[in-house]
């Protein structure tokens, strides 16, 4: 039995922080940032009240209505974050709390920019495994803050939002998550992370001094990896399932600088009109990025039975991986 995806939906906030804001309070231009990453804007949740729960709620709500069942009909809810409102409880229970899936158990999981894909494979091996029937699997992130908006280096990157979708046994076993490949070297671990907040440094006021608290990278560094690991996954990918060029509907790549999706597209061989992309609105939302995706190409009703498509991440640990979809 495979794990078909029955429902998608995305949630992002009102606020638009648009490359002319930064400008404002960076010593940054619209220009270097358009050519370097192919951002133009990207959504900000400002109310301080609110974190990566109130976006994953949003997007698990609307999940629900799209498909038509009440929240008690959920059997398990994973949430792919590394912004969670709190270290614990998980977020996902705090989503479960919100929608009243009083039926449901539910964890995080963190997979950093690769969360989606993870949780993605895990969701689908309980319902691969005949125990679970409703999955609802979750990217969300409140990256802003995460973020030192003195440091043009990686600020300018990211946005925040959320998105998902309800996973079901398929009807058939030609439909549903088909293939995926996840891999890990935390040897990458130094090149990103947020150090702070964490059992390594609590916070205290010499930490947060240290500014220990916001995503810290070396960005040329994790560009060179990504851009090599995105793309040899996704030939992986294909390969492995027989895949051609001519045989892919759709590229959803993780959107963390435009010409890394550019150079996975060439290695694959696919024409970029085949490819999802929104950082130009959104940013990278880290392991929202996907499902976003997933939900704008099923909005504008690209997806149809039988679409092949293939997911492919990069992100911190390091994390990457590629999933092969069929419609
Ligand atoms: N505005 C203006 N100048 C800037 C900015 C900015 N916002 N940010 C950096 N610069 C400057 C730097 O200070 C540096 O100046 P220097 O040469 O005087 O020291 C210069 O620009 C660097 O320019 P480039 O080498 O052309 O930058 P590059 O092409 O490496 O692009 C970028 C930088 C966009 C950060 C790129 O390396 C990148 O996208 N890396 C991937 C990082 C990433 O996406 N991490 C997210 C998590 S992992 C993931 O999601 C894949």
């Amino acid at each position: 039995m495979k794990a078909a995806i029955t429902a998608t939906a995305k949630f992002l906030p009102d606020d638009v922080l648009t490359n002319q804001d930064l400008e404002k309070i960076l010593d940054t231009s619209d220009e270097w940032i358009r050519t370097r990453t192919g951002i133009r804007e990207r959504r900000i949740l400002k109310d301080p009240d609110k974190a990566t729960s109130y976006l994953c709620t949003g997007a698990a709500r609307s999940i629900l209505d799209k498909r038509g069942i009440r929240a008690e009909e959920i059997d398990l809810i994973i949430v792919a974050t590394m912004s969670p409102d709190m270290l614990f409880p998980s977020t996902a229970c705090l989503v479960q709390r919100n929608i009243g899936a009083l039926n449901a158990w539910a964890f995080d999981l963190s997979g950093a920019c690769s969360g989606f894909l993870y949780a993605l494979t895990t969701g689908a091996q309980f319902i691969e495994a005949g125990t679970h029937r409703k999955v609802l699997v979750i990217g969300g992130e409140k990256m802003s803050a995460l973020m030192d908006y003195t440091d043009r280096n990686t600020c300018v990157l990211f946005g925040d939002g959320a998105a998902g979708v309800l996973l079901e046994p398929s009807q058939d076993d030609e439909h549903g998550v088909m293939d995926a490949k996840l891999h890990a070297d935390g040897r990458g671990s130094e090149h990103l992370c947020m150090p702070g907040g964490g059992s390594l440094h609590p916070a205290t006021h010499e930490t947060v001094d240290s500014k220990l608290h916001f995503l810290n990278q070396d960005g040329k560094l994790v560009f060179k990896s990504a851009v090599t690991a995105m793309a040899d996954i996704a030939v992986d990918v294909m390969e492995h399932n027989g895949l051609d060029s001519d045989d892919i509907s759709y590229l959803v790549p993780h959107q963390a600088n435009k010409r890394i999706i550019q150079a996975t597209a060439e290695r694959m061989g696919i024409d970029m009109g085949k490819v999802a992309i929104n950082i130009d609105r959104y940013g990278n939302t880290s392991a929202a990025t996907i499902p976003i995706c997933l939900a704008e190409l099923d909005e504008a009703g690209k997806l149809t039975s039988g679409s092949n498509l293939i997911l492919v991440s990069f992100g911190a640990g390091y994390t990457w991986g590629g999933i092969y979809l069929k419609w």
